[in-house]
């Protein structure tokens, strides 16, 4: 079988020669071929029909893009009208097609992914919320997802969890995003599991969150481990799972560094000429109670379960990069970018600093 590059590179190739090859043509049982047309770019035509559930979130964002850029039909579903706004110019017209759901709506579901030959599953909550438990997000949610689409006869499903996702983790998210996996075996065991690591970008929680709330990163001494990834690397890596044919199994997408939250801080530190933080290291105990009030608003700050996996390590296991086609870059390659804008006007153009790398 092809890797994922090869296939890509040929594909490159054949239209580059301005030829149509079999790789064009894609056949899956009881659905009709899916045939390829066009130049490369906004006005392809790939054939495919792609569902993201959760693509009005971060990563959702940067795959839609990526599909839609290739000429691929993708549906769009959303809660809230004017998050899925800036989805619609990123195919041409009609490509980008929304509508309305609820995960727990069974009907509209099936109505999502009816037409699509690949349905991806990027919907996850960093914090509980009055309406929906971890559980009923990555568990009973992900469940139904993978159910109805088993029913409905797509022939992929790929489904977005978590690097450190463990039954035994001491985190309730880490947990219920493990136990949302199994389900998602059950119901689908061609599934394609894929587990990123903390990813960073331009609207992540991780840099941005650094630059602005140091103290909660502060917290094990800025020991723990982190193995940050690029959102670009991952969205092309799940981009890229579309031209393999199948993948069943679990995929690790770590960043390709381990990193202690001290030097990331430092690094934030460096790159927004900021004093570091003086903000003394909160006791476990005592960042958990601060983390309950914060629940209060309506959109929390920090939850008691973020401040728990503050203490977790990055699992370490192998990335597998090469079987998606991607070499994920490092964090200092990008973090200006992101970064820049936590600069004062005085040192908003002046070159990036790194610190030594601790690890
Ligand atoms: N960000 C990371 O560093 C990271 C690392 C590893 C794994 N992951 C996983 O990767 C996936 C995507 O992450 P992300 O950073 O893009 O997450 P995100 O920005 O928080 O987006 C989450 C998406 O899930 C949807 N969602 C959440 N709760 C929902 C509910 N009750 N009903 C329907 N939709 C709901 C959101 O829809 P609305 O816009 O309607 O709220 C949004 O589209 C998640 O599963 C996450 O756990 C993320």
């Amino acid at each position: 079988m092809l890797s994922a590059s090869n296939v890509l590179r040929v594909q490159r190739i054949a239209i580059s020669r301005g030829k149509r090859a079999l790789h064009d043509l894609v056949t899956l049982p009881g659905r009709k071929p899916i045939v390829s047309s066009g130049t490369p770019g906004y006005s392809a035509v790939s054939g495919h029909v792609v569902t993201v559930f959760g693509c009005t979130g971060f990563l959702g964002r940067y795959l839609v893009s990526k599909l839609a850029r290739m000429g691929t039909q993708v549906i769009v579903p959303y809660r809230e009208e004017d998050e899925k706004r800036h989805l619609k110019p990123m195919g041409d017209l009609g490509q980008i097609v929304s509508m309305e759901w609820d995960v727990r709506n069974e009907e509209q579901i099936a109505e999502c992914l009816r037409h699509s030959d690949i349905v991806y599953n990027l919907v996850g909550r960093e914090y509980e919320t009055k309406n929906f438990k971890y559980s009923d997000v990555h568990v009973s949610g992900a469940e139904r997802i993978a159910k109805i689409a088993a029913q409905a006869g797509v022939p992929r499903l790929v489904h977005v969890s978590h690097l450190n996702a463990s039954t035994s983790s001491t985190s309730h998210f880490y947990r219920t995003k493990a136990e949302g996996e199994e389900r998602v075996r059950d119901a689908f065991p061609a599934a394609t599991i894929v587990r990123p690591g903390q990813m960073y970008g331009c609207e992540d929680k991780f840099l941005n969150n650094m630059a602005s709330w140091p103290i909660w990163w502060k917290l094990n001494h800025g020991e723990t481990k982190i193995r940050p990834v690029h959102v670009m690397d991952v969205a092309q890596a799940l981009t890229n799972l579309m031209t393999i044919p199948q993948f069943p199994g679990t995929i690790s997408l770590p960043g390709p560094r381990t990193l202690t939250t001290e030097y990331l801080l430092d690094m934030v530190s460096s790159l927004t000429y900021t004093p570091p933080s003086s903000a003394p290291v909160l006791p476990k105990s005592l960042a958990l109670a601060l983390a309950k009030v914060a629940q209060a608003p309506w959109w929390p700050l920090i939850s008691p379960d973020e401040v728990e996996r503050r203490y977790i390590d990055d699992v370490d296991v192998p990335g597998d990069w090469e079987a998606v086609g991607v070499t994920p870059d490092e964090i200092e390659n990008h973090a200006i970018t992101y970064l820049r804008r936590y600069r004062s006007a005085e040192n908003f153009v002046r070159p990036a600093v790194f610190p030594a790398r601790s690890s």
